[in-house]
């Protein structure tokens, strides 16, 4: 049935989400304290890079409305969606502010039976704390639910519509069936658990993968010391059904809004109860590891450190997004500045926000070609399709020395050594 939703929160998760639930034939209505993003979602406009998003939008807007009024958002819809940022704080903790003033206008408001749906990644025990905020400020009926996304930026619409599966923490069954009929057209199987389970499945999977990220970045040091190639290596221990092919790629190691933040989340999660989940903590360290590791292998191919040009192609922490949170990308080139070494950037779409995280020294070219003009070196930092499709014979052509330092493992090897270039890839 047509249920009527309200998310409050309008960033890559709340705006995702919201869409796809109008897809799925839900009333929606978007709640967000900037004004400015709420008038520019009016005029149709989308402040977020995430393919299929806007169009969905557009098509639905039938079912769709926008504002910065949560009190009427709250006493108009049934299912209440907080989808607002739970970023890292100063202490790599998990800063809660914009969660707990949500919760806090919901209790303000709520005037009759609401299920309300945490869907921002929260520390395990959110929803119970959710629920005692609520019962200060209301003392009727509602509901309180844990609904993790587990959305790819790139890739989030199909993640939400043909999910692995979908996770509801509840502790009542009035909010069980809500959940259940709100995904009742999503075919995948839903799992239904207690409130503080579904809260850890969300830290627990992101934590997995990047474990297996580090992983195998580990396993692709192993491999430049004797020689391996840590694709055929991924290849082959990949084909074992019990770890699967997926999230075995080597490179500069993970970036974004959600992996170090969600790792260091858990970390101080455990830390408060005590735990010391030293595993996890490996994975963080092998991580930034990964990053200094290739500002080094940069260097070491530079004849001098000042007037050696580095041309680097991808600024966002992976292809398909223009999301600079976190990239790898962006510290790397940090890095090289700091060294006093020219940098030439260019990135296919997130070359905006990367500026606000650069040096005014760093040159902004608008095309991978510019960018190797008279280059030493170029470092491959994102796997935009893009770059493995370019002909390197230009970019030979274009650069003054030819050393080609592979970060994601996405130039053709083979190709790039034919034509006379020092290739260096990441364990292999
Ligand atoms: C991730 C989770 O995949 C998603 O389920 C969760 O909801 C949010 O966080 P996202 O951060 O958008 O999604 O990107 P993802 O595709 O998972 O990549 C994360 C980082 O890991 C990127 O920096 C990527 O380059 C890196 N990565 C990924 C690797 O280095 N190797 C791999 O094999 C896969």
């Amino acid at each position: 049935m047509q249920r009527k939703i309200a998310i409050i929160g309008t960033g890559y998760v709340g705006l995702t989400t919201g869409a796809c639930l109008s897809y799925l034939g839900h009333k929606v209505v978007f709640v967000d304290k900037d004004e400015d993003k709420i008038n520019m979602l009016l005029k149709g406009e989308v402040p977020i890079y995430e393919p299929g998003v806007d169009d969905i939008l557009e098509k639905h807007k039938d079912k769709i409305s926008y504002t910065t009024d949560i009190e009427k958002a709250v006493k108009q819809s049934e299912v209440l969606f907080i989808a607002v940022g739970t970023p890292s704080g100063k202490d790599e903790s998990i800063d809660m502010t914009f969660f707990r003033k949500a919760v806090k206008q919901i209790a303000e408001n709520i005037n009759s039976y609401k299920v309300i749906v945490n869907k921002s990644t929260v520390p395990v025990g959110t929803g119970e704390w959710t629920k005692e905020e609520i019962k200060k400020h209301y003392k009727g009926k509602f509901s309180v639910a844990s609904n993790p996304e587990f959305l790819r930026e790139g890739s989030a619409i199909s993640d939400f519509l043909e999910p692995d599966r979908v996770v509801i923490g509840v502790s009542d069954k009035k909010a069980e069936e809500i959940m259940l009929d709100i995904y009742s057209s999503v075919k995948s199987k839903k799992l239904v658990t207690d409130i503080k389970s579904a809260e850890l499945i969300k830290y627990t999977a992101n934590a997995f993968l990047a474990t297996k990220i580090s992983f195998i970045n580990e396993i692709a040091n192993i491999c430049e010391k004797v020689d391996g190639d840590v694709i055929k290596v991924a290849e082959g221990v990949g084909m074992d059904k019990r770890i699967g092919p997926k999230f075995l790629s080597a490179g500069i190691g993970y970036g974004g809004s959600c992996f170090p933040k969600d790792v260091e989340g858990l970390l101080s999660i455990s830390n408060s109860y005590n735990h010391n989940f030293s595993l996890l903590r490996a994975v963080s360290d092998v991580n930034r590891r990964q990053q200094e590791r290739f500002v080094e292998k940069i260097k070491s191919v530079l004849l001098k450190v000042k007037g050696d040009i580095v041309s680097v192609w991808g600024l966002s922490f992976k292809a398909n997004t223009d999301d600079v949170r976190k990239s790898p990308a962006i510290f790397i080139v940090n890095e090289l500045c700091r060294e006093g070494i020219k940098v030439k950037a260019y990135d296919p779409i997130a070359l905006n926000n990367a500026k606000k995280e650069l040096p005014g020294s760093v040159c902004f070219c608008n095309s991978a070609l510019e960018a190797v003009e008279e280059a030493d070196v170029l470092a491959l930092l994102t796997d935009w399709p893009e770059f493995s499709e370019i002909d390197l014979k230009q970019v030979k052509q274009k650069m003054r020395k030819h050393n080609i330092i592979d970060g994601r493992n996405h130039i053709d090897s083979e190709i790039a050594k034919n034509l006379g270039f020092t290739y260096k890839g990441t364990g292999r």
